[in-house]
């Protein structure tokens, strides 16, 4: 009797990562896919690496506490950045999507505008919530489906 009950919870323990990947042909990443073409995704990761270098440009900036660099790192991935997104993207990009990507873009211009005036350490607080951002839509984005 201790066997069987055993056996059952056993296969119903490993039934249930089985059925995740296989059985409703669902991804086990939950992550919502944007499906973009292969010309879309080389433009969408390339401003993906550019946010990643302002990122880096800010941080870099704050330690030497170099106003200039701060500003023009910002600047690199605020709104001209949102502005440039062909349409061919921004037709795919789902409103969820947007309501992330949008203000993330407005807070790399609000930071430009900070760095004439703030202390540092607001400069970087304000930067770890801007890299909030980064990861709140990571969190729920993927290019594609994998499979
Ligand atoms: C509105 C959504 C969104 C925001 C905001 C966002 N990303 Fe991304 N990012 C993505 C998606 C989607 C991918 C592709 C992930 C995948 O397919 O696995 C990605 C990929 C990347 C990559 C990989 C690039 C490559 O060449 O493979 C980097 C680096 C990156 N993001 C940096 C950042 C940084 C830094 C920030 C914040 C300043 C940021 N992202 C904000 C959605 C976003």
């Amino acid at each position: 009797m201790k066997h069987i009950i055993t056996g059952a919870l056993l296969a119903s323990l490993l039934s249930i990562p089985l059925t995740v990947v296989g059985g409703s042909g669902k991804s086990i990443d939950k992550r919502i896919a944007l499906n973009l073409t292969t010309a879309e995704t080389a433009d969408f990761l390339a401003e993906m690496r550019q946010m990643l270098a302002s990122i880096q440009g800010i941080i870099m900036g704050i330690g030497e506490e170099d106003r200039e660099l701060i500003y023009k790192s910002a600047r690199a991935s605020g709104g001209r950045m949102a502005r440039a997104t062909p349409d061919s993207v921004r037709s795919k990009l789902p409103p969820s999507f947007r309501e992330i990507g949008g203000p993330t873009h407005m807070m790399f211009e609000e930071l430009a505008i900070r760095a004439e005036t703030d202390d540092m350490d607001m400069l970087a607080s304000f930067t770890g919530q801007l890299v909030q951002q980064c990861l709140t839509c990571h969190e729920m984005f993927k290019i594609k489906t994998l499979q």
